[in-house]
């Protein structure tokens, strides 16, 4: 059993805080979803630190707004913008064709959350497909310029929403499944249905971003590629917008533990950052990192930690598979 990798940094450490004293002059990041939330902080902490950032947005207008904004206050003229949609291959293999040159941290931050039930043209449930399939994607394609880094490092945005579900293999894309919409309010009359649950599909999708930097840094540590996992934290962004106020209050009163109910964006920033950036996590790949720490087991009844299910190998291995097969 190894032990788990401890920093100085905690719940309520920034982003600059974790990536002070740290040069990354000559470095080439990408942050998906660079232009909204904790993305724009984590871009603004890298390319502070000297790295050359590219902001890979669907709404370029954001995104040019953002890359001002940073450029404004870094001073860096290196944050650069390109389109990319996760939900769309065509606009993935785009973004992957026009990428020249090497790659030393690849930051899938993206995310979607308990939307309601929306597919992609391929008929791929929505949050899965941006998520994790996007990231996939991205990744897979971009592992050429990754190598060719030298040490390169896959930050992959999770969420203690994984311990809402496992990855569902037998109905990854909610065609069969049935649920019962009163369990969530502790109130379940046992009445079921086959319906989508948006949370669930939530919690899939954000297991499966786990499960990516295992199997990742088990096929490209030879590469020189490693990939760790990350909840950042509660922050109020965009990402709550499908979830009412009263949602959201009943959740942070559930979730425990120490540090401040809400984290500003620049604390959000900060674990991302560190998984991307400390000497600490030199070659360290595959594990799952939360408040600016290595998360232990998750503990029966709590919002922390990393569930068993989201790092055992033969599902990262399966995930990878199957993901290889419906992208194909
Ligand atoms: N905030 C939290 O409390 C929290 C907690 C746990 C985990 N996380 C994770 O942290 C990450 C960042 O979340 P955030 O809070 O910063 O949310 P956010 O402000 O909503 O940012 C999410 C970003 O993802 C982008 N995105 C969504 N769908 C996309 C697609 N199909 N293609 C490309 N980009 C897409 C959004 O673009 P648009 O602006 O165009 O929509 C936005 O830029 C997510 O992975 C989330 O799951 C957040």
């Amino acid at each position: 059993m190894t032990s788990l990798i401890t920093t100085p940094f905690t719940a309520e450490s920034t982003a600059e805080e974790v990536v002070d004293g740290i040069d990354l002059a000559g470095r080439r990041v990408v942050v998906t979803g660079g232009a909204s939330g904790i993305g724009i902080e984590t871009a603004r902490a890298l390319a502070g630190a000297g790295a050359e950032v590219t902001l890979a947005v669907r709404n370029l207008e954001a995104g040019e707004r953002t890359a001002e904004d940073i450029t404004a206050t870094t001073g860096s003229k290196q944050v650069l913008v390109a389109p990319l949609d996760l939900a769309d291959q065509a606009s993935v293999a785009s973004f992957v064709a026009s990428w020249d040159g090497p790659l030393h941290i690849l930051v899938n931050n993206a995310g979607l959350m308990a939307s309601p039930e929306m597919r992609t043209p391929e008929g791929w449930e929505m949050q899965f497909a941006t998520n994790h399939l996007g990231h996939f994607a991205l990744a897979t394609g971009l592992h050429g310029a990754l190598a060719a880094g030298g040490g390169a490092r896959i930050v992959s945005v999770s969420s203690s929403g994984h311990l809402r579900s496992p990855v569902v293999f037998s109905d990854i894309h909610f065609r069969q499944r049935a649920y019962d919409p009163w369990a969530a309010y502790g109130q379940s009359i046992h009445f079921r249905q086959r319906a989508y649950d948006p949370w669930a599909a939530y919690g899939q999708s954000k297991t499966a971003n786990v499960l990516f930097a295992v199997e990742a840094t088990k096929r490209w540590a030879d590469d020189g590629i490693t990939a760790n996992a990350l909840m950042p934290g509660g922050i109020r962004t965009n990402l709550q917008r499908y979830v009412t106020d009263a949602e959201l209050d009943r959740m942070r009163a559930q979730a425990g533990g120490g540090g401040p109910a809400w984290k500003t964006p620049e604390q959000g920033a900060a674990t991302s950052v560190l998984v991307a950036t400390s000497p600490l996590l030199d070659g360290v790949g595959g594990r799952y990192f939360e408040d600016c720490n290595e998360a232990g087991p998750n503990q029966p009844g709590t919002r922390r930690g990393v569930a068993a299910y989201a790092l055992d190998p033969d599902a990262a291995e399966r995930l990878w598979q199957v993901s290889v097969q419906t992208l194909a």
